[in-house]
């Protein structure tokens, strides 16, 4: 039985199990409407917009104020205001022109800059506005493009930057940028004059301006909680318009689909924008912009031929308006519609990154170069996991690794929540449950096993226990609004206090309790999951931290609050990366709920607490696709639902899916059944096992998307519109996707009783069923049948991909298997792809010890080339890996001319061989396939087939 720790965590519980089929509580967290800024900001935007051409915005751009020097332009905006609050604000622009294209626009103010403002109250907070979020986040990317050149005209500047045709217009009054490439607009900053920069004032005893809502200046209550907003308001907003784009992605994470949706009502429009704050939203529900754990402003904006994005750097609470241009019923059908959207957020610099495309591959690598790469991640952690809220005894954990063994179904991980702890204290082992982990961590090694363990940011109130003390003792805990004490509120342990991983004591601290030697019971094979790092609070207002609350440097948990959960998972990569001691150094894996811009470089994310229900099945590709393109792909949903029981079909389905999630780890909630595959009865645990067993002999696919992320951004499952981004048709698209570079086309099914799905083909290339080479050719929706043992999946003409056909109870256990190359022709008769390999634990890849090839096809021989950057780096790692071979060719799609074909002849350097071809005729729609046996190619050589 599983003993709760405390009262709370007991209440928590039951509330969880009467309420399993009930959504979230839209009372607990706000809308808009409901946010004091975000009210006004709306308000203002709906003004402007009633007056249209009579709206006077009140910003200008001082003509003489602007220069341009190295790169970077500066200049003053006034914006007027009252004269009792002394006429007019200044607030220095900069925009600083980047080596890539991209450009930077940063406005602050210049009275709070130079701190004179006066806090109210006897807040210890800082006065100025929020800049250091670049310090967490950026990465590089920074280099200016020193030879832009500025021209000024009377009530206009226009700077040419860039490598490529950019330039930016700046209107002085009212201020408005435009952004060109190649002479066109591709947004535009400040067109509707919704910018708004609330400048501080003090509070008057005279409340109540006329027209002017003041109620949430100076204090805001929600929920039982009063903000006491010692700064008064202070929030930014710019209205961002991407002229002939009808299409806009990003800004995850919302439960909703990958095309964002317009947001000030209509049919099928939200009222509310998306909201970014991270939160730990309890029963979230789907098709909706209500915020949830973690968050990324960054927007895709896409039309035909054309890509552009823009990358909002700030950390606090920000919402997102989007609304399209309404076709002109006179005008011609191809009159394409424009999106607006309208970012708001709370406080801190208004930091907005033009990146230039112009399409998603350069648009994603520009995004990278600023915010880092996705880490490569050990390749155990692209396997299957398995985790349930809780194994809870080392024995239980004993037995489902003896289970999944039984069933010959693979895994690669278990994971243990929060109940392993003695009473919720990290760090430790309950002692009666968990009282030799180590046997537990050795057994699991036995087959290359590994084991994930919670770690949460919250820490215990208990005096005797040493994190607890430790950190309260050194200052290193986020402190309540006096500046002086350590912030208390409940979590799982009940009282608790929370690392402020912002300090950097804090974070070595913090990385000293990983070191193998300190953490108690810690194998090498262990990994860490950080959860409720939002941070989730739940006596908290919306469940989180007070935004009062001061971090380190004395800034307000405001500025940061969407930044916190990254600080956190970032120190625990930090301390796992250096537990083993300097030169021993393994690739960490880390779980986080909440996340920002730049959590890709150390942590994976998973979308929280979903529900056992085919909703919440559908809601995960889109969600998932949607951190892809916002750089952060190692992502999954948790597999069968967290809340409640899925039906069989449910389960089976949610596998299937499952095993195309880049993160791909089954979970379930506590109070749920026990659902480990192997208990379900057949035909279920079959179809279960297939799909994992399908992940484990896709996983060369999957690490080769991985190591492409990891350098250049694209992510790793790709929807419609990064792959075909001219055909408009597919880009609302959400729930078919290419698997990386391998031409896997995939629609696993996500409604009830489907017994066949229509997959959406892009373009006039054959597509092969991945099960019987059934070929589905032109252009749109084709039916393809998929009962419930099957996943939907097609292998597009002209790719090359690398498999592995033998199973094994873990991917630790495949390193040394061979490959199987899957060739499909397309209407050339031609095919390319691509394999990497490493030794997928350490970071002796970054030192050149990898594999990387590259397979052609050019209708007489398959030819595998190397695609290593310094070969010669490569000798020692190659020599571990010489042993390693092709086993077998398959050649789909190969002509009538093919059939009598009984040899093909093997080159490697001086050598040659003979090997045997068998072919097949494909009758039926089936395509005619070559099977090349045993060719005995190494996967670390040159060498060519020739047929
Ligand atoms: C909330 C997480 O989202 C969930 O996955 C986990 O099981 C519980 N916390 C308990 O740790």
């Amino acid at each position: 039985m599983r003993r709760p720790s405390s009262g709370l965590t007991l209440v928590v519980l039951l509330l969880s199990v009467l309420d399993l089929t009930s959504a979230v509580k839209h009372g607990d967290f706000k809308t808009c409407a409901q946010s004091g800024f975000c009210r006004r900001n709306r308000a203002l935007a709906e003004e402007a917009t009633a007056a249209g051409p009579a709206w006077t915005s009140p910003y200008e751009l001082e003509t003489e104020s602007v220069k341009l020097d190295q790169g970077v332009l500066t200049g003053t905006i006034w914006k007027t205001v009252a004269e009792k609050d002394g006429g007019r604000v200044e607030l220095p622009l900069q925009i600083s022109f980047l080596d890539d294209g991209v450009a930077r626009v940063t406005i602050d103010e210049a009275k709070r800059q130079k701190g004179e403002i006066k806090l109210r109250g006897d807040s210890k907070a800082r006065k100025e506005r929020y800049k250091e979020a670049e310090k967490w986040v950026l990465v590089g990317g920074k280099n200016i493009f020193a030879n832009a050149k500025l021209e000024s005209r009377d009530q206009e500047s226009r700077v040419s930057y860039g490598f490529g045709d950019f330039q930016v217009v700046l209107q002085h009054k009212p201020f408005k940028l435009t952004f060109l490439r190649n002479g066109e607009p591709h947004i535009v900053l400040n067109e509707r004059n919704f910018m708004n920069i609330e400048h501080w004032r003090p509070k008057r005893e005279q409340e109540g301006e006329e027209g002017e809502d003041e109620s949430t200046w100076w204090d805001e209550t929600f929920g039982g909680n009063t903000d006491s907003k010692p700064r008064g308001p202070e929030s930014l907003a710019m209205d961002i318009t991407f002229p002939g784009y009808e299409f806009v992605y990003g800004i995850p994470e919302h439960a909703s689909s990958l095309a964002l949706k317009e947001t000030r009502g209509g049919e099928g429009n939200y009222e509310d924008p998306y909201r970014l704050y991270n939160s730990d939203v309890f029963e979230y529900e789907v098709n909706s912009p209500m915020t949830l754990y973690g968050s990324i402003p960054f927007m895709q904006a896409q039309k035909a031929g054309s890509t552009i994005g823009v990358f909002w750097l700030n950390a606090a609470e920000t919402w997102v308006d989007i609304v399209k241009s309404q076709k002109n019923p006179k005008a011609l059908s191809t009159e394409k519609r424009s999106t607006h959207t309208h970012w708001m957020s709370e406080s801190g610099v208004l930091d907005v990154f033009i990146l230039p495309g112009p399409n998603s591959a350069h648009l994603y690598s520009q995004y990278g170069a600023l915010t880092g790469y996705t880490a490569l991640p050990p390749e155990f952690s692209i396997a299957y996991h398995q985790c349930r809220w809780n194994y809870i005894s080392q024995d239980d954990v004993k037995d489902v690794d003896r289970k999944f063994d039984k069933f010959d179904i693979p895994y690669d991980v278990i994971w243990l929540d929060i109940e392993y702890t003695d009473n919720k204290k990290y760090f430790t082992w309950d002692p009666l449950t968990f009282s030799d982990p180590i046997s537990m961590q050795n057994q699991l090694a036995e087959r290359e096993r590994k084991l994930v363990a919670i770690i949460d940011p919250h820490i215990r109130n208990e005096g005797s226990y040493p994190v607890s003390k430790e950190m309260n003792e050194k200052g290193l805990a986020t402190k309540d609004k006096s500046g002086e004490k350590s912030y208390e509120g409940w979590c799982w342990p009940g009282s608790s206090h929370w690392i402020d991983a912002f300090n950097p004591a804090a974070v070595a601290w913090w990385k000293n309790l990983f070191d193998i030697k300190k953490f108690p019971s810690a194998t090498k094979n262990l990994h860490i999951w950080n959860d409720m790092n939002e941070p989730s609070v739940f006596n908290g207002p919306e469940t989180t931290m007070p935004k009062d609350n001061i971090h380190h440097g004395n800034w307000e948990h405001r500025d940061v609050h969407n930044l916190n959960g990254m600080t956190f998972h970032n120190a625990t990569y930090e301390g796992m990366v250096a537990r083993l001691g300097k030169g021993n150094e393994k690739r960490p894996f880390v779980l986080t709920r909440s996340f920002f811009a730049g959590s890709q470089r150390t942590a994976a994310m998973w979308t929280g607490d979903n529900q056992a229900d085919w909703s919440h099945l559908s809601q995960a590709f889109p969600m998932i696709l949607s951190q892809g393109i916002a750089g952060m792909p190692f992502a999954g949903a948790d597999v069968g639902g967290f809340f409640g029981n899925p039906s069989k079909e449910l389960f089976a389905r949610w596998y299937q899916a499952g095993a195309f999630y880049p993160f791909f780890r089954g979970h379930a909630h506590i109070d749920s059944k026990r659902r480990e595959p192997y208990l379900y009865e057949e035909p279920y645990r079959s179809i279960v096992r297939d799909a994992i067993r399908l992940r484990y002999s896709l996983l060369p696919i999957w690490y080769s998307a991985f190591q492409r992320a990891s350098f250049e951004g694209m992510p790793i499952i790709r929807p419609h519109f990064v792959m075909f981004p001219d055909d408009e048709a597919g880009f609302a698209i959400d729930d078919q996707f290419f698997v990386g570079d391998s031409g896997l086309l995939a629609k696993p099914v996500v409604k009830e009783g489907a017994e066949s799905v229509d997959i959406y083909i892009p373009d006039d290339e054959p597509y092969y069923n991945y099960f019987d080479q059934t070929v589905y050719k032109g252009k749109g929706y084709k039916k393809i049948p998929a009962p419930l043992d099957t996943v939907p999946l097609l292998m597009r003409g002209g790719h090359i991909f690398p498999r592995k056909d033998r199973h094994r109870r873990s991917s630790g256990l495949m390193k040394h298997d061979p490959y199987t190359l899957v060739v499909n022709l397309n209407n050339n008769g031609v095919a390319g792809g691509v394999l990497y390999v490493d030794d997928g634990e350490t970071f002796d890849n970054q030192k050149g010890a990898y594999v990387h090839r590259s397979f052609m096809f050019n209708r007489k021989a398959l030819i595998c080339g190397n695609l290593h950057l310094e070969p010669s780096k490569a000798e020692a790692y190659e020599k571990t890996m010489e042993d390693v071979r092709v086993e077998k060719v398959l050649l789909v799609g190969v002509g009538d001319e093919w059939l009598d074909k009984k040899t093909a002849k093997v080159t490697l350097g001086e050598k040659n061989w003979e090997v045997e071809v068998s072919v097949t005729k494909g009758r039926r729609g089936k395509a005619n396939v070559a099977v090349v046996r045993d060719p005995k190619a190494p996967i670390t050589q040159d060498w060519q087939i020739e047929f």
